[in-house]
């Protein structure tokens, strides 16, 4: 009996995570995060609204249970908590898979351009994902979000900013990123933190996910970059991998020191949620290379 259980369950969370179910996510976050005018036909949307919201918080405790278990060791000390967080970078799901090595390495430029695309289009974008998360946060929290959004902002310099960086480099390479070419993995990353930062329940998931990403991202940065320059990108379409190389080790430390210690002082039991988050990422994360690796080698 117990073993039909669990067969059901890890059925389940397979559907969750195909391409049928993360599609319809990633249709569903698209148009309702989308600036829009009131809709005359609001009533069959709200209808509509609501098993989509049903499916994704099934999607989120179906990454949640893969997580509990470890995250429910990690210590309620924030100065303990921000050691065990910082191993992260070293030891966490995914870290330092081969797939990096590989593309700064050896990948051919067709290669890099399907990578780019699969990123591209599961990326949700950390400026409106801080935005989202920042809402109602303590103050000190909230000021170091705001620090970090003002970077993604290019400091209120349109050149500067982040999102449009990473735009010029897709259309640098003539790359078409849609929803329908991508693979379920990297929807599953953007749905989910899509799913964290606007669910206020899951809060302190999403500032967990957040400063995961910046603990991980300068690596992955680096290597993509070193990829980029090797095949002859030029030095101003590659500038989002080159920025994030080194600006997130400094927003990483911000995170850590400003969001996360504080927010774990004030109260011990966001830790687990915090690193329920960052795991969630992670895993997410890993689940993205290896079908990466599938796809390309
Ligand atoms: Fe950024
Ligand atoms: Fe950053």
């Amino acid at each position: 009996m117990a073993s039909q259980l669990n067969w059901e369950k890890r059925d389940r969370a397979d559907e969750l995570l195909g391409s049928e179910v993360q599609q319809r996510l990633a249709r569903w976050n698209h148009a309702r995060l989308e600036p829009r005018l009131p809709d005359p036909a609001r009533e069959s949307q709200l209808k509509s609204e609501s098993p989509m919201l049903e499916l994704e918080a099934r999607f989120v405790e179906s990454l949640r249970a893969e997580v509990e278990e470890t995250a429910a060791t990690v210590p309620a000390d924030p100065r303990a908590f921000i050691v065990w967080f910082e191993a992260l970078e070293e030891h966490g799901p995914g870290q330092h898979d081969p797939l990096f090595e590989w593309l700064a390495s050896s990948a051919t430029l067709d290669d890099m351009r399907w990578y780019l695309s699969q990123e591209a289009a599961g990326e949700a974008g950390f400026d409106d994902l801080t935005a989202y998360t920042q809402v109602k946060l303590p103050q000190r929290i909230k000021l170091e979000l705001a620090r970090n959004y003002w970077d993604e902002m290019g400091r209120g310099n349109a050149k500067g900013m982040h999102g449009p960086m990473l735009a010029r480099l897709v259309d640098a390479l003539g790359l078409e990123p849609s929803i329908e070419a991508t693979v379920p993995e990297s929807l599953a990353l953007a749905n989910s933190m899509t799913a964290m930062a606007t669910r206020r329940d899951y809060a302190w998931h999403a500032l967990g996910a957040l400063g995961v990403i910046e603990l991980t991202a300068p690596g992955r940065s680096s290597a993509v970059a070193a990829g980029l320059k090797r095949l002859g990108v030029a030095g101003k379409d590659r500038l989002y991998f080159d920025l994030h190389a080194t600006l997130d080790v400094k927003h990483s430390a911000a995170w850590n020191e400003e969001a996360i210690g504080p927010a774990v002082a004030e109260d011990p039991r966001r830790a687990r949620a915090i690193a329920e988050g960052a795991l969630m990422r992670l895993k997410c994360g890993a689940r993205c290379f290896e079908r990466y690796r599938r796809e390309l080698w």
